[in-house]
């Protein structure tokens, strides 16, 4: 039997030798709670629930369903991603939603940042509610809920995010293989279950993605300028060794345009915020220091290959007084 909470003296696990009996342990005790019921997932791709996706198909194979939604404001490459390793290499029973549509027309002219997060996670819920009800005989839901999650919700610091949201007829039992376990931990286990390193080792992503680097109403055209400069960051900073220093980085587009010149002519487009920032804690960052000639190269490549893009700026503010993310 796994425990409920985390034994004080619990070893860290380090090695993949301490992962792989972590992962036996827990493919024992899945079997023995779910017995031959199903069980609802919903995979968004992050760390947390790639993991717990990969040991439940371990413990039960196609007894487990996996929803991926797609809310639109994925990174580039996501939901592929997504796709390809779960449903091509490990062969999940994945249920694939392209929401974007419905997400996109519903924050279609909102521009409060609060009211846009509200939107984006209620109408997750509703869209996967909405999933669970197409299916017959689940029993169980499976959550990616880790240690600091549940210490965090039993200090008051934040609402368990992981513990429901779902409409109040669907009471699920509850099936979380990795609550006992640090980020740390998580991450060592998704390696030893075959898990891509990107995908185990990824930074830090907002449930309501790329919408709150979009500040202001969000728009098709500049959320997709937000995507493909992301997409340009990402590469630049794994060609040059930075993603294995810097915590988190990422691109913002504000609804704001200023004068420019492309080909002679004048452009009158939007301007592309870079931030790079240094972390332990969450509670403060700082800016991370990039070389200058990769900035102008970085500058360079977004302003001629991201359309409505003819400014690049870099963001130098410590949090405090400035949190991470835009919105
Ligand atoms: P802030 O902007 O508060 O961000 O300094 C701190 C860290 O949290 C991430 N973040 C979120 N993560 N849902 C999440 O799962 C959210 O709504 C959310 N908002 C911010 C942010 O990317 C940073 O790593």
């Amino acid at each position: 039997m796994v425990p409920d909470r985390r034994p004080a003296d619990m070893v860290r696990i380090t090695t993949p030798e301490l992962a792989q009996v972590f992962i036996d342990e827990q493919i024992a005790a899945i079997r023995e709670q779910v017995g031959d019921k199903k069980v609802l997932l919903a995979l968004s791709g992050g760390v947390d629930s790639s993991v717990v996706a990969a040991l439940l198909i371990k413990a039960i194979g196609d007894q487990l369903v996996s929803v991926h939604v797609n809310h639109g404001l994925l990174r580039k490459g996501e939901p592929e991603q997504v796709i390809e390793v779960f449903r091509n290499q490990m062969k999940a029973n994945l249920i694939y939603v392209d929401a974007t549509d419905r997400f996109l027309d519903k924050l279609a002219g909102v521009t409060d940042p609060e009211v846009k997060r509200k939107i984006i996670g209620g109408e997750f819920i509703e869209v996967f509610a909405e999933e669970a009800r197409k299916l017959d005989g689940i029993e169980f839901l499976a959550q990616g809920t880790i240690w600091p999650d549940i210490l965090e919700s039993e200090d008051g610091i934040k609402a368990h995010h992981n513990a429901g949201g779902l409409p109040e007829d669907m009471d699920f039992a509850l099936v979380e293989p990795i609550k006992i376990l640090f980020k740390d931990e998580v991450r060592v286990i998704g390696e030893q279950l075959g898990l891509p390193h990107g995908m185990v080792y990824r930074q830090p992503f907002p449930g309501p993605g790329l919408g709150v680097r979009c500040p202001g109403a969000i728009t098709r055209d500049r959320l997709e300028a937000v995507r493909e400069s992301d997409a340009i960051l990402r590469e630049e900073f794994a060609k040059n060794g930075l993603d294995q220093t810097v915590w988190q980085y990422f691109t913002v587009v504000p609804d704001f345009r200023s004068t420019g010149v492309k080909d002679g002519k004048r452009a009158f487009e939007w301007l592309c915020i870079v931030r790079a920032v240094n972390s332990v804690d969450v509670m403060t960052a700082t800016p991370a220091q990039i070389p200058f000639e990769l900035m102008e190269h970085i500058t360079d490549r977004i302003t001629h290959e991201v359309p409505g893009i003819n400014r690049v700026l870099y963001d130098f503010t410590p949090k405090p007084t400035g949190t991470v993310e835009f919105e």
